[in-house]
């Protein structure tokens, strides 16, 4: 009896330490964690040679570098290919990143023809095919040659089976038709272009925001002829159907809400940001609002009440403060203070767009650049918490104020394309439609901006040709053409 008790005890005590660590061990939701099957597809082939296979490898390492490695969030496979394709390492093979970028360190160099259509189907039936998990699937395939068989109908086959391809030409033997056939549209978006391959460091990061975009950020906003990945906060928060009022924003039928302090716009963020946030994003707001208090416009909590994320304006002080996590304390808070910001509380529609990267949140107020701040590195977000919008700082109470848009921006370069029309008299020619964001529009010539919009990772990827169209094709040399 005496030993039953004992081991009674034993049990409940490993029961006990099991729920604390539950409790410690809560994920932080990111890219690093949100669960896909990742696929690489390594051209293998004589033009490669040995030494620039090894800086595929290095930068695959560095790639994967960025993600936990795991059943439960990120599983990466690996296809060489030339005249016919090798499994080098089969999906869901490691648990941690340390065994991964040993096997991806062990791969020996092939030679041979370059059969990519044949790469990709093998990439389908032998590593996809053979995964149960239901997540997101991604195929990244790198070549620096034109394929010797047919890429159209292996990549289509990828495709229906819901598999998102990227391609990425390495020096002027490629072909950009190819490279478009093989992935998905916009080729914008999914292909990329280097030089050679020392310059495929350069796309890393690019990379590693595209591969976060299509894992974290499932969901679309219509924004003129676009469809923009991200979140539309007002919508996540079911505020159409909480909040009854409605503003007409002279002169259009762009319509506001007017958000009393009886409503309560709050939702569980495992719901609205299941998979957190990507490392770069938009943050997109039009309010207006007479309070003269501290309050939170967007807030992400912990489980226990505390500001993860968040969009605070200070009315006492009229500065806007932003707040994320940080590998240093566990979050930091960045102030805007520039005699600009004092405009927001003025009562009037004004439009805050906060371009936050890895290294700095960048403050727009009505489409002009005020302030750029820089940022320590930040952790993913515990999604445990409420996702509010409209509250005191500190409180739960909700503030009164009026507000058109609030989203978030997968896509750091909507930065560059978002407008603030939305805004009485901001446009010459009005918006164009409803509730999404209008066209481009003609607007009235403002006083001198401070400086230059800052694009987005200018400092990350130099462009050897300035006048290049985006950051996506940065890598610019002479024999590469988009047409
Ligand atoms: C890999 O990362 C290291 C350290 O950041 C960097 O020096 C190197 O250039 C990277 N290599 C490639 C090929 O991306
Ligand atoms: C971290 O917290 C301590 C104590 O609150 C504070 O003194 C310090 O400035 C903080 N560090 C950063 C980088 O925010």
């Amino acid at each position: 009896m005496a030993h039953y008790i004992t081991f009674l005890c034993m049990v409940l005590v490993l029961l006990l330490q099991n729920s604390v660590l539950a409790e410690d061990g809560e994920v932080r939701s990111s890219c690093r964690t949100a669960p896909t099957d990742l696929v690489f597809i390594l051209d293998g082939s004589y033009s490669v040679g040995p030494e620039n296979f090894e800086i595929v490898k290095k930068w695959l390492v560095n790639i994967t570098k960025n993600f936990d490695i795991g059943p439960k969030f990120i599983q990466v496979g690996v296809v060489q290919y030339s005249d016919y394709p090798v499994l080098e390492i089969p999906l869901g093979s490691y648990d941690s990143g340390e065994h991964l970028t040993a096997a991806v360190e062990s791969i020996l160099y092939l030679g041979g023809n370059t059969k990519t259509g044949k790469a990709i189907q093998f990439a389908l039936d032998y590593l996809f095919a053979k995964s149960s998990r239901f997540l997101t699937k991604i195929a990244v395939v790198l070549t620096d040659g034109k394929s010797q068989d047919d890429v159209k109908d292996a990549a289509q086959a990828a495709r229906d089976s819901k598999i998102t391809l990227f391609a990425i030409g390495v020096g002027s033997e490629t072909e950009d038709a190819e490279l478009r056939a093989i992935a998905n549209k916009p080729s914008s978006t999914y292909v990329f272009y280097v030089e050679d391959y020392i310059a495929i460091s350069k796309i890393r990061e690019v990379m590693k925001q595209k591969l976060c975009e299509e894992s974290v950020c499932p969901t679309r906003i219509p924004v003129a002829a676009r469809d923009e990945r991200g979140f539309d906060i007002l919508l996540g928060l079911d505020v159409n159907k909480k909040v009854k009022k409605r503003i007409q924003l002279s002169p259009k039928k762009i319509k506001g809400y007017e958000v009393t302090s009886k409503v309560d716009l709050s939702e569980l963020t495992s719901n609205v940001f299941p998979e957190g946030l990507p490392p770069s994003y938009v943050f997109v707001s039009t309010q207006r609002f007479k309070v003269k208090k501290i309050w939170d416009l967007w807030r992400i909590l912990t489980i226990d009440g505390r500001p993860q994320i968040a969009v605070t304006l200070n009315g006492v002080d009229k500065i806007l403060l932003f707040t994320t996590t940080s590998v240093i304390n566990g979050s930091q808070v960045v102030t805007f203070a520039n005699p600009q910001v004092k405009t927001l509380f003025d009562e009037g529609w004004h439009q805050i767009r906060l371009l936050v990267t890895e290294q700095d949140v960048t403050l727009y107020i009505d489409d002009q650049q005020i302030e750029n701040k820089p940022l320590h590195p930040v952790l993913g977000i515990l999604i445990n918490g409420q996702t509010q919008i409209g509250k005191y700082s500190g409180k739960e109470e909700t503030v009164q104020f009026d507000v058109q848009k609030l989203r978030i921006y997968c896509d750091p370069e909507q930065n560059n394309r978002e407008t603030a029309c939305e805004i009485p008299g901001f446009c010459l020619n009005g918006p164009s439609d409803v509730g999404s964001t209008p066209a481009p529009c003609i607007c009235p010539p403002g006083k001198p901006g401070l400086q230059g919009p800052k694009r987005w990772m200018d400092h990350e990827v130099r462009s050897s040709r300035p006048a290049w169209p985006t950051w996506r094709n940065p890598v610019s040399t002479k024999i590469i053409k988009i047409s």
